[in-house]
């Protein structure tokens, strides 16, 4: 990335040490951190690390504005709630969540936009991997959460999942950003950290642009993934945007 930059994106891994018995390892959390004013965001925060990201915060000096969610997530409890007692950060997930999440000061619909210090985050709804899943795009890079992962996408088959609609997403949506696009995924499970929009428009084993839409519902629909190990706990923690559940 360029110096002349305005923003700086920290990839955050989770090192899960029961990987065994626990699928909430390898969530990807990213911190955007904007050069001029060291204002900062937060996505998809988990729970079990915030006190190393807020001490990340710290360590740069940098003040956190808003800790935002792509979705509603299944594998891991959020550490939105618990990072805005500690910090005073705005709560923020898409417009798509609306109705299913309490404790949000914020939901942010398609093509709006928030601002930290010189850096806008704009919202592009991608719904899916889950009904209310949204994508975060900045000037040349994109946070896609579980729509679109590095060289794969997310499950269809929970939470109001749909493969015809997280074809559409993709195709008509994260693949009409420019190609130089960075992506940034919220898992990847064989240690890449990002991609780009062309890269995925010609590698991404489900969706490169060679696949027809049937036929990646049919491989979708076809696919059995084991359930979420945590999801019992996750799934209702996360609809108070984590806010039940001590660390
Ligand atoms: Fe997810």
């Amino acid at each position: 990335m360029a110096i002349t930059d305005p923003y700086i994106v920290t990839v955050l891994l989770d090192v899960n040490e029961t990987q065994d018995v626990d699928d909430r390892a390898e969530s990807r959390s990213y911190i955007v951190a904007d050069r001029g004013s060291r204002q900062a965001v937060i996505i998809d925060a988990v729970i079990e690390n915030v006190a190393r990201d807020l001490n990340i915060l710290k360590e740069l000096g940098l003040t956190l504005r808003f800790a935002i969610e792509t979705h509603i997530h299944a594998d891991h409890i959020t550490g939105a709630s618990l990072i805005k007692e500690r910090t005073g950060a705005q709560i923020v997930y898409g417009g798509g969540a609306k109705g299913d999440v309490t404790g949000v000061d914020q939901f942010l619909f398609e093509g709006e936009a928030l601002r930290f210090g010189h850096t806008v985050l704009t919202a592009l709804a991608t719904p899916g991997h889950t009904n209310g899943c949204t994508s975060y795009v900045l000037p040349g890079a994109v946070f896609t959460g579980d729509a679109l992962f590095v060289r794969g996408n997310g499950r269809t088959d929970l939470q109001g999942g749909s493969a015809e609609k997280l074809f559409d997403s993709v195709r008509k949506k994260l693949f009409a950003l420019p190609d130089d696009t960075i992506v940034y995924p919220g898992h990847d499970y064989q240690g890449r950290v990002s991609s780009t929009i062309m890269e995925e428009k010609q590698f991404n084993e489900r969706l490169n642009l060679s696949i027809n839409k049937e036929t990646f519902v049919e491989t979708m629909n076809r696919r059995k993934t084991p359930r979420p190990a945590k999801m019992d706990i996750a799934i209702p923690a996360n609809m108070s945007a984590g806010r039940t559940i001590e660390p």
